[in-house]
């Protein structure tokens, strides 16, 4: 059954004079009213392998949440959700990925506006009083509570999105969110793609002993009621909506010395969240960071954001490069995957995606850097291209840009896309190499990124030549030679 929510509001006045009434007699009353008038289907985004997701038109510029969680551990969440958007085409409706809990409220700049929730659909249409046109801005609350939505991972045994982790003996429940690609949906209405990217104001309310996290930077923790406690975050540069990152857990926080990688040599603020309980040694992986910072940046230019660190949590699931706080397996703590993820940053965090099928744009340059950081140790490195070449010789090879979902996060995304860019880097000297691995940050940084974009910025940097040995790797249909120089 599609659970379909329609709530109507024309007569605007007449609906508040009801919502007046209800609430003088106590009672919550949901009138029935026509469903929403506008029959203009909104268009998605287009995505080449995920084409229902995100609104053509639509920019959400910010998300502010207020997120309460009153049994971590389970899939309960309840919270109000303030977006700021804006338009680059007159947008009759606004349709938001949304598969999580129930609606139970949807004003649009504080007015009830009419909206329908599909949840199997995983849509939230809302209709504005007028359509939004570009240029104009408008804030759109939206209230929900009830059991976040589901979306299976085809590849993975997990479900992507936000996490409930049982309690198991000494450990208490928590939660967390695992949500590339299209996960943030099952718990927030977002524009679920990364072409936009948003700023985020994160408050989340949490039991009696718990710690919350979140993407960006704690400005406050103040006493909520029965002994919680309000934690709020501020992510002031944008990121995209798979990349929040939410914990609540029993957390040992770790605060370390500020970095200064930032822009212009600014202080990025260093922090590890750990859960109480976890196995000594895990903390081992950690303790290189802010070297990574340092070594990264030297090579991609200033880290793009305020803060970083890790969260580490306890299910056997991918690591992932959440924004400013990586969320980091017990299984995955080590210094490899820490500089990998401290790479996404820069590539994918900072430098988005327009379309997923060039993913490989994230992971490719994620597995390069851990290249970057073993020659930074003083290693040659010849090792681990020749372990690459070889592991991708032994797998399944195709062009770089995906076309199906199952190549996403393959053998192809990571290491043919990292030998991708050693092919390029042994056309020069690697003076221009950074300076050109620097210029696609600081370049595109505001602007989401296609393979066709590096082929382009690489013939303008770098030249023919190393242009033709980045075609080649990005479109031959077998593995190329390994890349000499
Ligand atoms: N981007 C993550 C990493 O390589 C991998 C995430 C895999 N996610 C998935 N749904 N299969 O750091
Ligand atoms: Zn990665």
């Amino acid at each position: 059954m599609a659970r379909t929510a329609v709530r109507s509001s024309r007569k605007r006045s007449s609906l508040l004079f009801l919502v007046l009434l209800a609430g003088a007699q106590g009672q919550t009353v949901i009138p029935t009213l026509p469903p929403l008038s506008a029959s203009v289907a909104a268009k998605p985004i287009g995505d080449s392998i995920f084409p229902a997701l995100g609104q053509a038109g639509l920019d959400v510029l910010n998300y502010d949440l207020d997120l309460t969680v009153d049994r971590p551990g389970t899939s309960e969440l309840r919270g109000t959700v303030v977006l700021t958007v804006t338009s680059t085409q007159p947008l009759p409706v606004l349709s938001l990925d949304f598969l999580g809990p129930q609606v139970m409220e949807v004003r649009w700049n504080g007015l009830p506006a009419p909206y329908r929730h599909d949840q199997v659909v995983g849509k939230l249409t809302i209709e504005p009083p007028q359509p939004l046109l570009p240029g104009m801005r408008a804030e759109v609350t939206v209230r929900f509570a009830g059991q976040v939505g589901v979306r299976p991972d085809p590849y993975l045994p997990i479900n992507v999105g936000w996490q409930a982790v049982p309690a198991v003996g000494e450990r208490v429940g928590a939660n967390f969110t695992l949500s590339e690609p299209d996960g943030t949906r099952t718990f927030l209405p977002v524009n679920d793609h990364p072409s936009d990217p948003a700023t985020f104001t994160t408050r989340i309310t949490v039991p009696a002993g718990y710690t919350a996290a979140a993407s960006g930077v704690q400005l406050s923790e103040v006493a909520a009621p029965n002994g919680g406690r309000t934690f709020t975050f501020e992510q002031v540069q944008p990121i995209p909506t798979y990349t929040l990152a939410i914990h609540v857990n029993r957390f040992e926080r770790v605060d370390s010395a500020a970095v200064p990688v930032g822009k212009g040599g600014a202080d990025v603020i260093r922090r590890d969240y750990f859960p109480v309980g976890i196995p000594a040694g895990t903390r081992d992986a950690y303790v290189s960071t802010g070297e990574i910072l340092k070594v990264l940046a030297d090579w991609f230019g200033p880290y793009p954001f305020s803060a970083y660190g890790s969260a580490i949590v306890t299910p056997r699931v991918p690591a992932l490069e959440t924004a400013t706080l990586s969320t980091m397996p017990v299984t995955s703590s080590n210094v490899r995957v820490v500089v990998h993820e401290a790479a996404h940053q820069w590539f994918g965090n900072r430098v988005t995606l327009a379309d997923w099928s060039g993913v490989w744009l994230n992971e490719g340059f994620a597995t390069y850097a851990e290249l970057l950081w073993a020659q930074a140790q003083g290693e040659t490195g010849d090792d681990m291209v020749r372990g690459w070449y070889a592991r991708a010789g032994r797998n399944q090879t195709r062009p770089l840009v995906a076309t199906t979902e199952s190549q996403l996060f393959d053998t192809t995304s990571y290491i043919r896309g990292a030998l991708a860019l050693q092919a390029v880097r042994v056309t020069v000297d690697d003076a221009a190499f950074k300076a050109y691995l620097r210029g696609w940050v600081s370049e595109f940084q505001n602007r989401p990124v296609t393979t066709a974009d590096l082929l382009t910025y690489t013939r303008t940097t770098l030249g023919a030549r190393a242009e033709a040995a980045l075609r080649l790797w990005a479109e031959s249909p077998e593995l190329p030679p390994l890349p000499e120089k």
